[in-house]
């Protein structure tokens, strides 16, 4: 199938008209690509012909939109960065809050989530909340089962083990985690976002996004930071022109919105 540059726009209008989703705020190659691989599995023809097949049903919809987005995702991904969240930014976010209040954004199936409730028990313990958002219902099912799969497990830390029981060759997040956890569904190109985070992690998501989005998306997590909260991103994620948006890095993917008069980067003299 190799469909018309018209046959996107009404493809993309449709999605837009139909589910609020914007994929003109997609990087077009990746996301094309995607598409005419799931037209292709569903023997359609043309991209009006999938369109029609996505619309007969909502369990259609659902299945276009789950495989739109690849929520490729581990518990510890990258456990370096894990350390560094352990030993320096929850110890000091905490000086400042005892209750903290935390947004994995493009949460997939929770393994973020459920690595950051793993060390707020172990380690800092008390009324903390991580809400996890994604488009994804099934990952977002999955997230709220708290399940895992045997390679999500592999870079979990040994004094960590206890919070995930094997179960076959799945793995189970331990009933201590449910406290702090909550998911939902979330848009990140569309919604308006909650106020008053202490930390916001938004990791791999960004990838799939043009520059534009990008730039706005963390224009718009700058607002949604408390004074003093932190931004957490990929780790191929750095933000271009951070300081312009007015962060200040604090370690390498990591990116704070200053305390009232404290001075940000680009406003220091
Ligand atoms: C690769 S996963 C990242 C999971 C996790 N943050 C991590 O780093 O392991 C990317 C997730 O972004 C989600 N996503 C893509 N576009 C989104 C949007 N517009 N709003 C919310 N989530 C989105 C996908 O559904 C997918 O679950």
């Amino acid at each position: 199938m190799l469909p018309k540059p018209s046959d996107w726009v009404t493809f993309y209008a449709n999605v837009k008209r139909k589910v609020n989703l914007d994929l003109d705020l997609y990087k077009a190659n990746q996301l094309q690509r995607r598409i005419v691989s799931m037209a292709e599995q569903k023997d359609c023809k043309s991209l009006d012909q999938f369109w029609t097949w996505i619309s007969l049903s909502p369990a259609n919809m659902e299945w276009f939109l789950d495989r739109l987005a690849i929520n490729v995702s581990e518990l510890f991904r990258n456990p370096e960065k894990w350390r560094e969240m352990e030993a320096k930014i929850l110890p000091e976010l905490l000086k400042k809050s005892s209750r903290l209040k935390i947004w994995s954004a493009g949460c997939s199936y929770g393994a973020e989530a459920h690595t950051l409730a793993a060390i707020l028990d172990h380690k800092f313990s008390g009324s903390h909340k991580i809400i996890g958002t994604d488009i994804d219902t099934a990952a977002l099912n999955q997230a709220k089962a708290g399940t895992f799969g045997p390679t999500d497990f592999k870079a979990v830390p040994k004094e960590y083990a206890q919070y995930f029981h094997a179960k076959g060759s799945d793995y189970t997040a331990d009933p201590r985690l449910k406290k702090y956890l909550e998911f939902r569904k979330g848009n990140l190109l569309a919604d308006r976002f909650d106020t008053g985070f202490d930390l916001i992690m938004c990791r791999n998501v960004v990838i799939y996004f043009t520059e534009e989005a990008k730039a706005d998306l963390y224009k718009k997590f700058f607002q949604a930071l408390k004074p003093g909260g932190i931004l957490f991103v990929g780790s191929t994620e750095r933000i271009f022109k951070a300081d312009e948006i007015g962060y200040q890095t604090v370690l390498p993917f990591y990116y704070k919105k200053p305390l009232l008069g404290e001075k940000s980067w680009r406003n220091a003299s």
